[in-house]
């Protein structure tokens, strides 16, 4: 029998630490793998772990996305524990090792721009690279409609990215390493949904778009912020276009309304 399973990377806090408790209580024959640097430390999760109603579908794994080796790792335990993945979700991100976007040139430098497109960019590919071949072996059994397999594709690959990522929407300028590395991403996502799209069982790769939401990431700049969404209300429409998703959406980036987005 296969058991349907989820992963959730950057799952400490955040939209991540949602998409884990959202999935749980809509899904009661879920399981959920959460990542995260420091397991230990993830009090949230830690608490959502020994909540009777996750009924132990709730397994934390340490993975730092810097760490290739522990991706691994962790690909190899999730092999070893449920065989196949129906849904990954890569979350982690930072806006800058500041905590704070360029606002122009000056505030540039290397340690930066290596910082946030290590953590936003390469750390999800290769997760891609090491969950990628249990995705193929996923049904897509994800949907709150049904627990029924998509008969039209494996598992699904998201990518949480941001509008700002987009290089025809760039208006503005500033925000350098953060802009870049979901630049950068979202052709990750193109190559992934080429390469793990050529087999008979299709891996579905977006990036997706939530919106501006109430986190740690996005608080220096909430006063600006007419529409500030909370993370219930953004992974809520999020895993609505999840659910919608079909072969033919792969390589694409949307935002939390399905509005299809330019690279
Ligand atoms: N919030 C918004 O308005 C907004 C808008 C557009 C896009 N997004 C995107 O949404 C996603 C989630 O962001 P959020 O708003 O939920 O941010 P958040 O609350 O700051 O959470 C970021 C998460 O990334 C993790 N993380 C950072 N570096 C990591 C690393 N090296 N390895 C593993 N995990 C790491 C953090 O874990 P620790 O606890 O270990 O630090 C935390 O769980 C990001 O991709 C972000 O770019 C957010």
């Amino acid at each position: 029998m296969v058991v349907p399973a989820a992963l959730i990377q950057g799952a400490s806090r955040g939209l991540g630490l949602q998409f884990c408790k959202t999935l749980l209580s809509r899904q009661p024959g879920l399981n959920v793998i959460a990542t995260c640097r420091s397991p230990v430390q993830a009090e949230e999760l830690q608490k959502l772990k020994s909540e009777p109603s996750t009924g132990g579908r709730l397994h934390i794994l340490g993975v730092d996305v810097k760490n290739e080796s522990q991706i691994e790792e962790a690909a190899g335990n999730v092999e070893k524990q449920f065989g196949q993945l129906d849904l990954l979700v890569n979350c982690a991100a930072i806006l800058h090792p500041t905590g704070r976007g360029e606002t122009s040139l000056k505030d540039v430098n290397l340690q930066g721009l290596q910082e946030t497109c290590i953590t936003n960019a390469f750390g999800p590919l290769l997760m891609g690279k090491h969950f990628g071949k249990l995705l193929t072996k996923g049904g897509g059994s994800i949907g709150v409609q049904s627990n029924d397999a998509k008969p039209n594709h494996s598992g699904v690959l998201v990518n949480i990215s941001a509008k700002v990522g987009s290089i025809t929407d760039n208006a503005l300028g500033g925000w350098y390493s953060y802009r870049m590395s979901k630049a950068a991403l979202n052709m990750a996502t193109k190559n992934l949904s080429i390469e793990l799209g050529r087999g008979k069982s299709k891996v579905i790769c977006v990036s997706l778009h939530p919106g501006t939401v109430d986190t740690a990431l996005s608080r220096p700049y909430h006063k600006n912020v007419k529409n500030l969404f909370t993370t219930e209300h953004s992974v809520s429409k999020l895993l609505t276009v999840i659910d919608s998703l079909t072969v033919l959406d792969s390589g694409k980036f949307f935002t939390y309304d399905r509005e299809l987005l330019p690279f």
